[in-house]
């Protein structure tokens, strides 16, 4: 067997010993933390991927040993093999965080300020983004893009206007199923994703797409509208499923399964399954099993400290903790004169009504008719 090459690389002024062919951000990933940059389009489970959004371009300082010229421009970290003795720079470089800061600002040109009612909210690569790298204002000031609506059928919502045209959701297909219905449609600013002729997106395994969606473009019906994700407890579980691996997270409120997404990775990508092949999950697991009792918990799972989704310090088996009285609290200890309890107030925060038990979108038509039938 011939001896694996080892191509010393330094990001960042870390310096590590990677394989030959591999990326700058595949190295930079295995040092971890800050120094791996951004990626909305590369996605390492989906041949093809990559080279698409530049929200992972990086400064190549020195080539490699034998040619240390440093490279004339930024290179897409994601597309870009590292050399022997290639030095990089990524958070240490001003020009990346200023081309970064660009990208951001390209990205959301065209996207509409929906975080406060995206389901993706909270866990969207792209408002992480323009957090870290984004203007508090816009300078664009055409009208955003709209688009016809496209039905993709009943278990997946898109929002074209979110889309950043990442192209993973395409590529999911091609490697999931055997005709892929779906794709980018048209050139230029009039690019979209779309069916051709209103087909919709049932294979078994196409529930995918929502995962690998890096922004709230794709979502699942079947919790659209439903809930934060920073209320729910994501929970680790299995069952024996005949079609898929069956490892998912439950995202749960108190017994309540609202949703079931695949496994993910710090880098937010499907996780490997204990055999080693990507644990791609199928609609029936993504969509019909919302019962706790389908599912063999395995136990909570451990969320980056830096999510707002670990922010919700639920405590007990799966249950749901009542917070402690805060009022006193944040009002130097005075109480308060006047508190409304918000499910008296509104009709969309019925307690007595289960979200997860009803059948896509949640909204006030939606409580009005449980409320008239109650
Ligand atoms: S719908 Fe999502 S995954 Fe598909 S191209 Fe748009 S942003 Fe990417
Ligand atoms: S992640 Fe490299 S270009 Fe998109």
């Amino acid at each position: 067997m011939s001896e694996q090459i080892l191509f010393k690389v330094t990001v960042d002024n870390i310096t590590i010993e990677v394989p030959a062919g591999t990326t700058i951000l595949q190295a930079a990933r295995q040092i971890g933390g800050a120094v791996a940059p951004p990626a909305m389009c590369y996605y390492s489970k989906l041949k093809g991927s990559g080279g698409k959004c530049r929200t992972c371009l990086v400064e190549v300082s020195k080539g490699s040993e034998k040619d240390p010229r440093p490279m004339p421009k930024l290179v897409a970290s994601c597309r870009t093999t590292v050399m022997d003795g290639m030095e990089v720079k990524n958070i240490t470089s001003e020009k990346v965080i200023d081309a970064r800061a660009g990208v951001v600002e390209f990205l959301l040109l065209n996207h509409p300020l929906d975080c406060p009612i995206c389901d993706q909210a909270g866990e969207c690569h792209l408002q992480d983004l323009s957090f870290e790298h984004g203007a508090a204002n816009t300078r664009y000031e055409f009208q955003r893009r709209t688009f016809k609506k496209h039905d993709l059928g009943k278990h997946i919502q898109l929002h074209m206007t979110r889309c950043i045209l990442c192209y993973r959701c395409v590529f999911t297909a091609d490697e999931l199923t055997n005709k892929r219905v779906h794709g980018i449609l048209d050139r230029g600013d009039h690019a979209e994703i779309a069916t051709h002729i209103e087909k919709s997106l049932d294979n078994e395994f196409i529930g995918n797409v929502i995962d690998v969606c890096p922004v709230g473009a794709l979502t699942d019906k079947t919790f659209r509208f439903k809930n934060r994700v920073w209320f729910l407890k994501p929970m680790d579980a299995h069952r024996d499923c005949p079609t898929c691996s069956g490892r998912v997270t439950l995202w749960n409120r108190g017994d309540e399964v609202y949703r079931v997404t695949a496994r993910k990775d710090e880098w937010g990508e499907i996780e490997d399954t204990p055999q080693g092949k990507p644990g791609w999950i199928c609609n029936t697991c993504r969509f019909d099993k919302k019962q706790s009792s389908d599912w063999v918990i395995e136990g909570p799972r451990a969320i980056s400290r830096q999510s707002v989704i670990a922010q919700g310090h639920y405590a007990g088996k799966v249950g749901t903790t009542i917070p402690k009285e805060t009022f006193s609290a944040i009002n130097d200890g005075r109480a308060p004169h006047l508190l409304m309890d918000i499910h008296n107030e509104s009709e969309v925060n019925q307690t007595n009504i289960h979200l997860s038990e009803n059948e896509g979108s949640s909204n006030g038509t939606t409580f009005n008719h449980n409320i008239n039938n109650a």
